[in-house]
């Protein structure tokens, strides 16, 4: 099958007041038609300046140095705008954390979702205006009729991200970027956003990156995984292996920190209940993302590994441990080996 998407060497730098930073670092990964891919990782590694490398949305300051980002075939990072505009917002359409920036406060939903319709599909006003009311109504929103009237500030939260969602869907893309996209959301939300992508995503065939700081939600969702530490891919594995067998340590240590019972099963007070239990027994990675982390020559997150050692502050590429599976961590491919992994992570 090829690729959909197939970015290789993508690096992101910015300027800023201490020089310039690279915050996405060489890198590499593909999606394939069809698939959910998850990028995970904390607060502050690089996820979505990668994404936002992709769409060319990064801002002032933001340059993509290096790389190529080919969908379909084609460049995306070597486009001009005017190319790329064809496919931002139609084969390609992006989510994003919080809807309320994304939607214009002036103008009623209805207008905003007919607007990007008419632009894409070439409809007239009122083919235009169906097509809205009945994605409206695909994506759960309770009196989609009369939601079209009403301006963004008095929607709720929950309401705001379905409308976000029926616009990104509103020109059959195919391939959706959500980042985090029911991060700013209470967890009931949340949990009923995430089924209606995944419908969605099924429906419509089209793949997914989602990107995310919950490994409990890329357990949920994800076919493929990409675990980002301080800017570059630490590992990527198929969901079930990267949880039955993960490579790198900084994995291991996000593993440990999910949640054993299903999240977003039960009601409300049962949810929350479960995560407070859950919250208690957790074990959380000690330290945090290096602030410079573009300097560290060596492994970066060797201040906080448990087996870190003199050859991890050698650079680190990444090694083969398993089928489809790659870690950024010379250890892992060599305790894979010897099978001794599984010995030092108890000794
Ligand atoms: N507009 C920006 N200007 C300067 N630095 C930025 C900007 N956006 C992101 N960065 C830096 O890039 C790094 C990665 O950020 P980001 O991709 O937003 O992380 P994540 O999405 O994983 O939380 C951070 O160190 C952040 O400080
Ligand atoms: S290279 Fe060394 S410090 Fe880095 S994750 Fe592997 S064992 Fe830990
Ligand atoms: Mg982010």
């Amino acid at each position: 099958m090829s690729h959909i998407l197939e970015v290789e060497g993508l690096t992101t730098v910015f300027d800023g007041d201490g020089g310039q930073m690279t915050s996405a670092d060489g890198i590499s990964f593909y999606v394939d038609p069809g698939e959910i891919v998850c990028i995970v990782g904390e607060s502050g590694c690089g996820k979505s300046v990668t994404s936002l490398s992709l769409m060319s949305l990064l801002g002032r300051g933001g340059k993509v140095r290096a790389g190529k980002a080919l969908f379909e075939g084609r460049d995306l990072l070597s486009m001009s705008e005017k190319e790329l505009d064809k496919i931002r917002g139609d084969a390609v359409t992006m989510i994003f954390q919080d809807p309320l920036t994304s939607l214009n406060p002036v103008f009623t939903i209805g207008r905003q979702i007919t607007e990007s319709i008419r632009v894409h599909m070439h409809l007239d006003k009122e083919a235009a205006f169906k097509r809205a009311v009945s994605l409206l109504e695909k994506v759960g929103m309770p009196d989609a009729a009369s939601v079209m009237k009403k301006y963004p500030h008095l929607l709720s939260g929950g309401q705001r991200q379905r409308v976000m969602i029926a616009m990104a869907l509103s020109c059959r893309p195919r391939l959706l970027i959500a980042d985090e996209p029911t991060t700013a959301l209470d967890v009931t939300i949340q949990a009923q956003i995430m089924q209606l992508l995944k419908e969605l995503q099924k429906d419509l065939g089209m793949a997914v990156i989602l990107i995310t700081h919950d490994i409990g939600l890329v357990a949920q969702m994800a076919d493929r995984v990409l675990v980002m530490y301080a800017g570059q891919i630490i590992e990527q594995a198929p969901v079930l292996r990267l949880f039955d067998e993960p490579g790198h340590p900084y994995t291991q240590a996000l593993l440990r920190s999910v949640p054993s019972i299903p999240r977003f099963s039960g009601s409300r007070e049962e949810v929350l209940a479960a995560q407070e239990a859950d919250g208690k027994r957790l074990e959380s990675i000690q330290g945090v993302v290096p602030e410079h982390y573009d300097r560290i020559t060596g492994c970066r997150f060797a201040d906080r590994c448990p087996y870190e050692e003199e050859r991890c502050h050698e650079p680190q590429e990444e090694v083969a441990c398993g089928p489809a599976h790659v870690a950024r961590c010379w250890k892992t491919a060599r305790l894979e080996q010897t099978d001794g992994m599984t010995q030092e992570k108890e000794g």
